[in-house]
């Protein structure tokens, strides 16, 4: 017998909520029914705002006069959780492995939204109220971009209006150890289709002849980077702001993390920018990264064909001061220049988030320190992370208001990978912090 509180997060768990994947849009769907319905039993009053794409959840407790209010965000939607075969168990059925919940979604963002939801029931529950007013927004496209979400907060600027943001939805440098995020990368995705010949053809008749549109994407990826690993498209540095002097000191309390992440991602050996360690490599530098690359035969064996057509799919993670949308105009001016022969070449802009940065020492900052340390014990981590949460930096441009990145993941939780899961430990206490956090903030 589990706990309610675990019983309701593997409910949560169950639902297939892949936003990419219309196969997947009546499970999604359900996931944010079942979630307002807790809500509203927990005393939230919950509301399902529909969009163009996967629905908006609001909900809100009775909000008084002359209190702080607080925007709680997280994430019902999943990554897809192919490939299939690589999970030791069912992807969609949350299984206690050790001290872990194995499950498409239980780190990212299930389990840690959950915590809060579980925090929030439990102050109501033995206090009656919460010490804020509080708006939790729930959304289902976070991790297709939030395409939906920032004309929302425009539509509902009125009804979103808060002090300040708190997300649990990245991580920690290491189990038990409190982490605050004040930073965080953006990100602009592109897709290019090189196009050849109007059907496949043998490559011994015609090869030698016509342009191979494999070969040419491959050109094309080629011109990213230069041997070193600095990206080659023409400005994407201008922007880049350097690391301030504090927090070079303070990550290099951090250690050596090198050793870590050689473990933890598997790689024969470690291929960064030079000239930067291995966490601003990550936290604080940008990069473009091919996440896709196809065209011609994948079967079995060898097939002698000169493919039609073949593709990659970029994503450049941004830091502050870059500007997705002139980073997306330099990359596409990039490839043009670069053009292979022989091919026709289609450039599809994709979404664009924008990178995050806040001050860590700033009075909601020191509260948000203050509800790790109580928490967790000891002084909290301050870092900036190389994942990207699009909406972050909306909430600043729309609403006027910080977030506070309260992250419960750790390292080896392998979000967006097969065996995906979360410490049973970080979710509970993840409802400790939820309402050491409230508590603070209403100071
Ligand atoms: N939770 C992550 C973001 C994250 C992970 C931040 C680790 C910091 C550390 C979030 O759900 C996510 O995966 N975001 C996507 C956004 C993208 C699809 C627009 C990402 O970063 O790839
Ligand atoms: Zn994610």
């Amino acid at each position: 017998m589990h706990s309610p509180e675990l019983n309701d997060l593997f409910t949560l768990l169950r639902f297939a909520s892949v936003s990419t994947d219309s196969k997947h849009n009546a499970d999604t769907r359900a996931a944010a029914d079942w979630l307002a319905a807790k809500l509203n039993r927990i005393g939230m009053a919950a509301v399902i705002h529909e969009t163009p794409g996967h629905p908006v959840i609001i909900a809100k407790n009775k909000h008084l006069e002359g209190r702080r209010t607080v925007l709680l965000y997280g994430h019902y939607d999943v990554q897809p959780a192919e490939p299939y075969t690589e999970w030791r168990t069912p992807p969609f059925e949350p299984t206690i492995v050790g001290d872990r919940i194995m499950c498409r979604g239980a780190t990212d963002n299930k389990g840690q939204l959950m915590a809060h939801v579980c925090g929030l029931e439990k102050t109501l529950r033995e206090e009656g109220d919460l010490p804020v007013n509080l708006i939790c927004l729930f959304e289902g496209e976070e991790e297709i971009g939030s395409p939906n979400l920032k004309p929302f907060l425009e539509a509902h600027r009125d009804e979103l209006k808060c002090d300040v943001v708190a997300i649990s939805d990245t991580g920690m440098v290491a189990a038990g150890v409190g982490t605050f995020t004040y930073g965080l990368r953006g990100i602009a995705c592109c897709e290019v289709i090189a196009r050849g010949p109007s059907i496949d053809l043998h490559s011994g008749i015609w090869g030698g002849a016509v342009a191979n549109p494999a070969t040419m994407i491959a050109r094309l990826v080629s011109t990213l980077h230069d041997a070193e690993g600095k990206v080659q498209v023409p400005g994407f540095y201008d922007a880049v702001r350097l690391l301030a002097d504090w927090e070079r000191d303070s990550w290099k309390k951090l250690g050596d993390t090198a050793s870590e992440t050689l473990e933890l991602t598997g790689s024969p050996e470690l291929f960064g920018e030079a000239g930067y360690t291995e966490l601003e490599q990550r936290w604080a530098r940008p990069t473009a990264e091919v996440n896709g690359i196809g065209g011609g035969y994948q079967g079995e064996g060898s097939k002698t064909v000169i493919p039609r057509e073949a593709f990659a799919k970029f994503s450049f993670r941004l830091v502050p001061d870059q500007q997705p949308d002139e980073i997306l105009a330099a990359v596409e001016a990039h490839l043009k220049v670069h053009q292979p022969p022989g091919i026709r070449l289609e450039v599809k802009l994709g979404h664009t988030g924008f990178p995050y940065l806040m001050d860590p020492f700033s009075p909601f900052g020191l509260a948000a320190q203050r509800a790790l340390e109580t928490t967790f014990g000891g002084k909290p981590a301050l870092i900036r992370e190389g994942g990207s949460i699009p909406i972050v930096q909306a909430f600043k441009d729309v609403l006027g208001v910080d977030t506070l990145l309260l992250g419960l993941a750790l390292p080896d939780c392998q979000a967006h990978a097969p065996n995906e899961n979360f410490p049973i430990a970080n979710f509970e206490a993840g409802m400790v912090l939820n309402q050491h956090l409230l508590r603070e903030l209403a100071k």
